[in-house]
Parts: C-alpha cells; structure tokens; sequence
C-alpha cells in the first residue's frame, strides 16, 4: 500500500493526546485514515476479526509514524466482543476522541444467488456493526466530546446492479449519521461520514471491480487513492470541521455522478442467473 502522505495540507500533531478507535483498521482504506491520524498525534486502537493481520498492521504502522496502535481483535457483530475492545482501549489509552466505523463486507450478488443469510451477514457487518461499535464508545465520547466518521460508499446513489445488500446498510449508515448528528450534537460531539469511490489497491475494489477502473471514467480523470481518504478523514476530525456534522462527504472523483448501473436487458440477466 502506498504511504500516507499526510504532509500535504495538515499541521503535525494536531491530534496530540487523543485517541482513536478504528474498526476495519487493519487493511484498506480504514488503515490508511488510522495512519493519518496517527502520524498527526493521536493514538490508535485497530479492530477486527483477524488478530494476526492487526498486529501486524501495528507493528508497521507505528514503525512508519513513530506513534502508537494497539491492535484488540473483534467481531463487530458481537456487542460483548464490541465492549470488550472499548473497554481495553480504555485500559490502554485511558480515553476515546475519534470513532471510525469501517469494518464492512461486500460482493457482487445477483438476487438470484443472495442467500437469506448473505444478505443478513451484510446487514449484520456494516449496519449493526456501526451501531454495536457507537453504542459502546458512546460514554467516553460524550466524556471527550468526540467525533465519529462512518464509512459509507455511494452504491445506493443511483441503485448499483449486484450490490443491495451493501446498498441498504450504507444507506442506513447514512441515515444514522444523521440521527446521531441530531441527537448527539448537544453532547458536544460531531458525526460525519465518508463515502469513498473506488479506491485503488484495496479489497473492494478488487471485489467490485476486479482491481481494475478506467480512469476516463471518472471526471477527476484518475482512480482513487487510500491517501485521498485520509485527508478527508484528518479534515473532518480537525478544529476545521468544527462546524460540519450530519454530512456524509463524498470522495470520489465525482465517480458517482457519471457511473451509473447499466439496465441489462431480461436476457442477458437470465443468462448471468442461470451461471450462478
Ligand atoms: N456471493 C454470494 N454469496 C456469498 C458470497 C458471494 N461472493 N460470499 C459469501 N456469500 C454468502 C455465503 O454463501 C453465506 O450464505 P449461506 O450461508 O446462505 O451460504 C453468507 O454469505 C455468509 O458467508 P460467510 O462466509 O459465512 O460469512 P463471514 O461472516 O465469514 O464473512 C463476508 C463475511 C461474506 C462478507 C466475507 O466476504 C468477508 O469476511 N468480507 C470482509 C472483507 C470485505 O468484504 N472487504 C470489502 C469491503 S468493501
Ligand atoms: P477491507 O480492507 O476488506 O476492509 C474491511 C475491514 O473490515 C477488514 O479489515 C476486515 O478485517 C474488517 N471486518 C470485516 N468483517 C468484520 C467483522 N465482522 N468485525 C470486525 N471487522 C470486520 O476493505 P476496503 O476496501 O478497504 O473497505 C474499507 C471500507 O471502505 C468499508 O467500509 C467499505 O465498504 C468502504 N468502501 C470501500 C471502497 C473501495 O473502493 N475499496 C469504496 C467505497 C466504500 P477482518 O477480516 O480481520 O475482520
């Protein structure tokens, strides 16, 4: 994975003291916004299922930043599993700033090969996910007045073909921004999203789109980046947005505005069902 540039537009140590929470930060985009924050000061404790891949991820991480990240393994499904990780982030750091829900899962799915379970495991990851994680954050980021990202994605814009299941949970995701937004605002604490395009070298991209993106495609005329992610992620956390919440912000090249889903005609769809 390319390295974070976080040289570009932000101060060094802006996030000096704080800490964040990261679910998905292991890999992909999530560990990217987690490098961000913590080459800008902050600490970090990562989440997810696989313990080996965090730790690892740790050790590099605080290797290239000098900074510190924990890794807790968890399955955001499991809200004792959720707790747990809050409450060693507790014991490790002693505080909680910055919350990002990134863990998610995704396929390409004609509704023909959705299974009741596929579509449910989705919903599960992404959506109850989001909240499990919130819920149990959610005392020491009124402690802290902190701030949430949630990571959404723009599929359910203009009703991406294959792609319901991940749809409805951003979509949801997205409503909860704003709920949170709402509620929580009073609390002193701010909730944003970001909706990412496709971003290169990660695993949804390699799901979604085989890896690969013709860069003619998109308006900004390239694919793109973890580091574009991160930027926006620093942004959003910073004084800077002190004045932005209930936005879910999209970084996409202005992708969406020109991708939409192809109508394929009964046919070719009956001849895609019938490979399944
Ligand atoms: N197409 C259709 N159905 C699929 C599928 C695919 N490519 N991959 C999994 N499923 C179905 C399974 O068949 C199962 O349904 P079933 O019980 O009716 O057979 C259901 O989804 C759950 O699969 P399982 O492998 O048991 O779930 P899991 O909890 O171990 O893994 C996934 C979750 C399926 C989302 C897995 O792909 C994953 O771990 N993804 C994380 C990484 C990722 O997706 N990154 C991209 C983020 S954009
Ligand atoms: P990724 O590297 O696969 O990240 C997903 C992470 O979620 C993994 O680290 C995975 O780790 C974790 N995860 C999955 N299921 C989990 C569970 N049940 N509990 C806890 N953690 C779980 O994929 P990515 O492409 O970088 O995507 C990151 C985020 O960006 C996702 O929210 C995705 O929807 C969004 N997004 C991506 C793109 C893109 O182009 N890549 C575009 C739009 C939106 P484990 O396997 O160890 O659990």
């Amino acid at each position: 994975m390319a390295a974070v540039d976080t040289t570009k537009v932000f101060k060094d140590n802006i996030f000096a003291g704080k800490v964040l929470l990261c679910s998905g930060g292991g890999s992909g985009i999530c560990r990217g916004m987690t490098e961000a924050m913590v080459r800008h000061g902050a600490k970090a404790v990562i989440i997810s299922r696989t313990y080996s891949k965090l730790e690892k991820a740790a050790q590099e991480m605080s290797a290239a930043t000098g900074g510190e990240v924990f890794p807790v393994a968890a399955d955001v499904r499991k809200p004792e599993q959720v707790e747990n990780a809050v409450a060693k982030t507790i014991e490790k750091f002693g505080r909680i700033d910055y919350l990002i829900n990134g863990a998610a899962g995704n396929f390409l799915a004609p509704f023909n090969n959705l299974s009741y379970n596929a579509f449910r495991t989705v919903i599960e990851i992404d959506l109850l996910g989001t909240f499990n994680l919130t819920k149990a954050t959610l005392p020491h980021l009124k402690a802290s007045k902190g701030s949430i990202i949630n990571v959404s994605a723009t599929l359910h814009y203009n009703g991406m073909i294959f792609q319901q299941h991940a749809g409805a949970a951003k979509a949801a995701i997205d409503a909860l921004t704003k709920h949170w937004a709402v509620e929580l605002g009073p609390h002193g604490i701010r909730v944003n999203g970001i909706a990412p395009g496709p971003i290169a070298s990660t695993e949804g991209l390699s799901r979604l789109a085989g890896g690969l993106l013709e860069p003619e495609t998109i308006p900004a005329q390239r694919v793109g980046e973890v580091d574009d992610i991160a930027q926006s992620t620093v942004f959003l956390f910073s004084q800077g947005a002190s004045y932005i919440t209930g936005v879910t912000l999209v970084v996409d090249g202005g992708h969406w505005l020109t991708n939409t889903s192809p109508a394929y005609p009964a046919a070719v769809l009956a001849d895609i069902d019938s490979k399944l």
